[in-house]
């Protein structure tokens, strides 16, 4: 386990890293002590200060960058304080969050000054004050410039409210969680994945600040068995919470399910400061997102998704919306949510056949991720098919890592998002050819994956023997993987009404070996020519 410490100076970052070191008996590192010794070494320049001032903050930054990575290499653990700066390199930040639990500290302008004194030994504080700026000033200054940076972290602790002592306690509960982060500047969120985790969302909630009210959206089939106690939770925060029940299923994907939620919301005085939360599949998450994303033009959303594909898929990446007579998910809108919350166990009242259509994605997921989650999937079929915790906590995590890598880099998207579409082409066109009704959207994407690895194959993309495995995986997970009944003329037809068609192209997302995936525009022909060959 390794934990940065990160933050202005002043926030506390030496100090919380020996409390931490002393009730972990975890090392403790300090960047910037490990750069003064380097500087005594190899340059002529004794102390940081006097680096920056001849060399200049990018030549510095890059000397940070290089010594972390060296630390990181040769230390699996520990705890690591690094400078105030370190993570306004987009490269630095990315790299600890995903090798350890990355934690802002933080505390007022005012405790930060009196901590501070007057910025001597500090390069970024003197330089304000040849200017004739003051410490607060520059604090200030730095605090706006760095906002986006700091806030992608796993936790924020105030050192101002908490004492050394409480913080590391605090810190080590959270590692204990396993955050994923969705790194997206000031609208990082935290994704939990846990089993009987559902016990801390009223923590989560506290997490966020100051949330003046709640509105829970659930569906006539999980308020019952979820969501009632989870609005009990929350009402012992103190602050109104009103619970809302719409009727379960896609059939309620409607624009008059979003109007009950705007009505709930508005008729109990919701206002800006506000959170609705989503307890359920991913019909309710897209409802609440989007009532969310358009009241008072944009109120807090928090998911607590209660179907596997929810909790691997829709509940991640801010994708909104409801359905209309023209199909589905046309009118959405894009609204990340301020966290996720994922407990395993409220998969136990979901129906087998709704559990097993989920695992379709975590195969996809998987595929896109590479060989190390294909083997892992692999090994754990007969554990995932039989619904087991642990390994289904391991796929969703998995899976999880997956979309917040991929909304990261494209969280619109405009290019590697539509990498998640793998085995959708065929499988929409299945969902709308059958109106929406007798096959699960999972269903159809087990077998709209095993036509795309075929399609693949016949395009000399793939191995046959890889095609192959991926069908293995998907019928061991007891999903469909017979191509044969779904590629009739009216099936095909509907690939052309998809909406992500480009033209008389279809962007094709073709796999290969693990972790190998490529978009090919291809004629929309083309391509039902090619499927029409794949039912062997
Ligand atoms: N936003 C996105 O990025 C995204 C991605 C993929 C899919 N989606 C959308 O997700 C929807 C499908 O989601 P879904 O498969 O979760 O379906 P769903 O929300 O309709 O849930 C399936 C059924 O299971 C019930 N249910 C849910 N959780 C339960 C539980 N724990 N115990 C018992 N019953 C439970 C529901 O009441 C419902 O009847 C589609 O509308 C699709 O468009 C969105």
């Amino acid at each position: 386990m390794r934990i940065f410490l990160s933050g202005l100076m002043g926030a506390g970052k030496t100090t919380v890293a020996k409390a931490l070191s002393e009730r972990t008996a975890l090392p403790r590192f300090d960047l910037d002590e490990l750069i003064v010794q380097q500087l005594h070494g190899d340059h002529a320049e004794g102390s940081i200060s006097e680096y920056f001032r001849k060399r200049g903050e990018p030549a510095f930054r890059a000397l940070e960058r290089a010594t972390l990575e060296r630390l990181i290499a040769e230390h699996p653990v520990g705890i690591f304080a690094l400078g105030g700066g370190a993570v306004t390199s987009v490269e630095t930040r990315r790299k600890i969050l995903g090798a350890g639990l990355v934690v802002t500290l933080d505390a007022s302008d005012e405790v930060l000054a009196r901590r501070v004194g007057s910025g001597s030994g500090r390069p970024l504080l003197e330089t304000k004050d040849d200017e004739g700026g003051d410490v607060l000033q520059r604090l200030a200054q730095l605090r706006a410039q760095r906002a986006g940076a700091y806030a992608e972290c796993h936790m924020r602790v105030d050192t101002g409210q908490y004492d050394p002592d409480r913080a590391a306690r605090a810190i080590w509960e959270m590692a204990a969680q396993q955050p994923i982060v969705v790194p997206l500047e000031q609208r990082t969120y935290r994704v939990f994945v846990g089993n009987h985790n559902r016990h801390t969302l009223a923590a989560r909630v506290q997490d966020l600040g100051h949330v003046s009210s709640m509105l829970v959206v659930s569906d006539t089939q999980v308020g019952p068995a979820w969501g009632r106690g989870i609005s009990t939770q929350l009402r012992s925060l103190g602050q109104t919470v009103t619970h809302l029940e719409l009727a379960p299923g896609e059939s309620a994907k409607t624009l008059e399910s979003v109007d009950t939620i705007w009505n709930a919301a508005l008729d109990v005085g919701l206002d800006r400061a506000s959170l609705v939360i989503a307890v359920g599949g991913g019909v309710v998450g897209d409802l609440a997102g989007f009532a969310a994303a358009t009241l008072l033009r944009g109120v807090r959303v928090a998911h607590v998704p209660t179907t596997l594909l929810a909790m691997v898929d829709s509940a991640i990446g801010g994708k909104t919306g409801f359905d209309t007579r023209h199909g589905k998910n046309l009118v959405g809108a894009f609204h990340q949510p301020s966290f996720v919350l994922s407990d395993v166990h409220v998969l136990s009242s979901l129906q087998h056949a709704e559990r097993r259509a989920g695992l379709a994605e975590v195969v996809k997921s998987a595929w896109i991720d590479g060989e190390a989650s294909v083997a892992q999937l692999e090994a754990d079929a007969e554990a995932l098919a039989a619904g087991d915790e642990e390994a289904t906590t391991r796929a969703i995590r998995m899976a999880a890592q997956l979309k917040a890598r991929i909304v990261t880099e494209d969280e619109r998207e405009s290019d590697v998002r539509a990498k998640l579409n793998l085995g959708h082409t065929l499988a929409h066109a299945i969902e709308a050819s059958s109106g929406y009704a007798g096959i699960r959207h999972g269903e159809a994407v087990s077998i709209g994956m095993v036509a795309a690895c075929r399609v693949a194959v016949r395009m000399g993309r793939m191995q046959p023997e890889a095609a192959a495995r991926a069908e293995r995986l998907l019928d061991k997970l007891g999903l469909p993987t017979r191509v044969e009944p779904f590629l009739s003329e009216r099936v095909l037809s509907f690939i052309s009404a998809d909406k992500k068609r480009k033209g008389e192209r279809v962007s094709f997302v073709s796999p290969g070996a693990p972790g190998d995936i490529m978009m090919v525009p291809l004629p929309l022909a083309e391509l039902q020519e090619h499927l029409k060959h794949t039912g062997a």
